[in-house]
């Protein structure tokens, strides 16, 4: 197995692109893909200052280096959402990334903060705890972005992420998250700007640039996230990948490039989506009356959801996920 560019001995074959490549080159191709995922969407200008939103997992680790390496200045922020061992190893990982290279990470702590954590939150309010967490990660990144006068919050979605997303809303015809899936979502309403630089890059590839670059990351997934469906739209996929390679791509990017726009008219007047499935916050209509953010109701969905749960007994999570 040889090098498309250099010939020399190959460490990992990329399909959809019907190559292989050398490290040095493999290296290359993550950092244009993402270059060309930026300036196609027009994600970033030049000397803009960017958040990225990381979790320790692989994707968001290889997202800040790729972006300092392209000569972005990009801080990062982490939140500590008090899920067991997880979270906790998960801030280890993320503290030693920035400490090793000098980067700014910002941390905000549920439990220190906010005196809750997901898992509490998550049953105080009756929710699934993927949409406590979707909903907190939301406003916390919007007001880390603002307080700190960025110009976008970065997020590691990759294009399995993405096609998974979308196979889900497709299966479902959810023409509102149809018309709102894109790899940038522009700032409004207060909101700051919202990217998504690896959707040219899939998740395989993100492991393998993490081994290359070095980057310990955090290989186990949130307990939580136990039985996700978005899973199962990856396994889906990657069975239809396995046998017809670039599906995935073409079915992402065919749907940006041709199908998107049909359904800019079911796209409500609202804030921003992460990415991840988590409802968007409806018609923003004023400024939550505790913290100040953009919100359409009185108090912010994120004040409620700590007015409810900050000082209940913390529930505890066992490592497969479910509360003790
Ligand atoms: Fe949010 Fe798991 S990371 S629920
Ligand atoms: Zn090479
Ligand atoms: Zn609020």
């Amino acid at each position: 197995m040889k090098c498309r560019v250099c010939r020399q001995p190959a460490i990992i074959d990329i399909r959809r692109h019907n190559a292989n490549f050398c490290s040095e080159h493999f290296l290359r191709l993550c950092r244009d893909q993402t270059a060309k995922a930026i300036e196609d969407f027009s994600m970033l200008e030049p000397g803009d200052r960017v958040l990225v939103a990381v979790s320790g997992g692989k994707d968001s680790l290889a997202l800040w280096d790729l972006l300092i390496e392209l000569g972005y200045e990009a801080d990062g922020f982490y939140v500590g959402l008090g899920i067991g061992g997880y979270s906790d190893r998960s801030g280890e990982t993320v503290r030693a990334f920035a400490d090793q290279r000098g980067l700014r990470l910002h941390q905000v702590d549920m439990r220190t903060d906010y005196d809750t954590d997901i898992p509490t939150a998550a049953k105080a309010t009756r929710r699934v705890p993927c949409s406590a967490c979707g909903l907190s990660k939301r406003h916390l990144f919007d007001k880390a972005a603002l307080d700190g006068g960025y110009d976008a919050v970065a997020t590691g979605h990759n294009l399995d992420d993405e096609a998974a997303v979308l196979f889900g809303n497709t299966l479902r015809w959810q023409t509102e998250y149809l018309a709102r899936q894109s790899p940038v979502l522009p700032a409004r309403d207060g909101f700051p700007r919202k990217i998504k630089p690896l959707v040219r890059l899939g998740e395989r590839e993100m492991a393998a640039y993490c081994v290359v670059r070095g980057i310990d990351y955090i290989v186990e997934e949130c307990p939580m996230a136990v039985g996700n469906k978005h899973l199962g739209y990856k396994e889906a996929l990657n069975e239809i990948e396995s046998r017809s390679p670039g599906s995935k791509h073409d079915f992402y990017f065919g749907f940006l490039a041709r199908a998107s726009q049909r359904f800019a008219d079911a796209a409500p007047a609202a804030g921003g989506l992460i990415g991840d499935g988590t409802p968007d916050p409806g018609i923003i209509t004023g400024h939550c009356q505790n913290c100040g953010s953009p919100s359409t109701s009185e108090v912010c969905a994120f004040c409620r959801l700590i007015e409810r749960s900050a000082g209940a007994r913390p529930v505890t999570v066992t490592p497969k996920g479910r509360p003790l």
